[in-house]
């Protein structure tokens, strides 16, 4: 469950401060499904970075599956984002030199876990996204789609019970947007996941999302509930 109270973010200062998020005021459910729409610049990546403890608010309140954001020192913000969120950028975010299983075991590399104990669950997360043929692939040698798989299978690995998608198809064709997002859809449904998906585009997000919040010049000017 994710509850934001009074929230500012503030970048820079007087005289060339830039408001990014206003006075924003929400409540997800847990297992609920959001879309974040507005034009670009109206704040839709800083709210998802506050969300996700990438970033934090200048003021405000943030509770997030219990924890207040704004309290955590840096080792218990790194746990968070390491055990509660998984994260889907539009640019996919894969490390170049790291096979596509390589890449889905980072989080659990840096949890700790022991590799034998890792080789299972980073199989199953592959499987999970239908890309355990392509296992041993570089990100060079897969589709636009297939990489954001092996990144939706980086993000579903640590078990998070929130999914934050930034644009996870700004950068794929129709049909493949089509693929990658009824498998974020199911995904997030048979987990029971919390998902916030950014979109520029409205028609996605009515498709895809029970409740659609409208940025615009960083205030959350409107919620639809379907
Ligand atoms: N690190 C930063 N330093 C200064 N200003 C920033 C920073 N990050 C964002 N901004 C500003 O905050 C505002 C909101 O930016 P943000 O990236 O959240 O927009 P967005 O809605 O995600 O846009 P887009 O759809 O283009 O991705 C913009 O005016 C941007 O220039
Ligand atoms: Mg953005």
């Amino acid at each position: 469950m994710i509850q934001a109270e009074q929230i500012f973010k503030y970048f820079g200062n007087e005289p060339s401060r830039v408001t990014a998020v206003e006075d924003l005021n929400l409540t997800v459910e847990a297992g609920a499904k959001i879309s974040i729409v507005g034009r670009s610049g109206s704040g839709k990546t800083t709210l998802l970075n506050l969300l996700s403890g990438l970033d934090r608010p200048t003021s405000g309140r943030l509770v997030i599956e219990g924890r207040e954001l704004s309290r955590l020192n840096q080792n218990e913000m790194a746990d968070y984002r390491l055990r509660c969120v998984g994260v889907v950028f539009q640019s996919f975010q894969l490390i170049p030199q790291r096979t596509a299983a390589q890449n889905v075991e980072l989080p659990l590399i840096i949890r700790g876990m022991p590799a034998n104990k890792r080789v299972r669950i980073v199989a199953d997360a592959l499987l999970r996204v239908g890309l355990e043929h392509r296992a041993s692939h570089f990100p060079y040698a897969l589709s636009g789609g297939e990489q954001q798989r092996v990144a939706i299978a980086r993000a579903i690995v640590k078990r998070p019970s929130l999914l934050l998608a930034d644009e996870p198809t700004g950068n794929l064709d129709s049909q493949t947007t089509t693929e990658i997002m009824q498998l974020i859809m199911q995904i997030a449904e048979e987990s029971n996941l919390t998902l916030v998906l950014v979109s520029h585009d409205h028609e996605l997000a009515v498709k895809y999302s029970e409740r659609i919040v409208t940025m615009c010049d960083g205030r959350m000017s409107e919620v639809i509930a379907k």
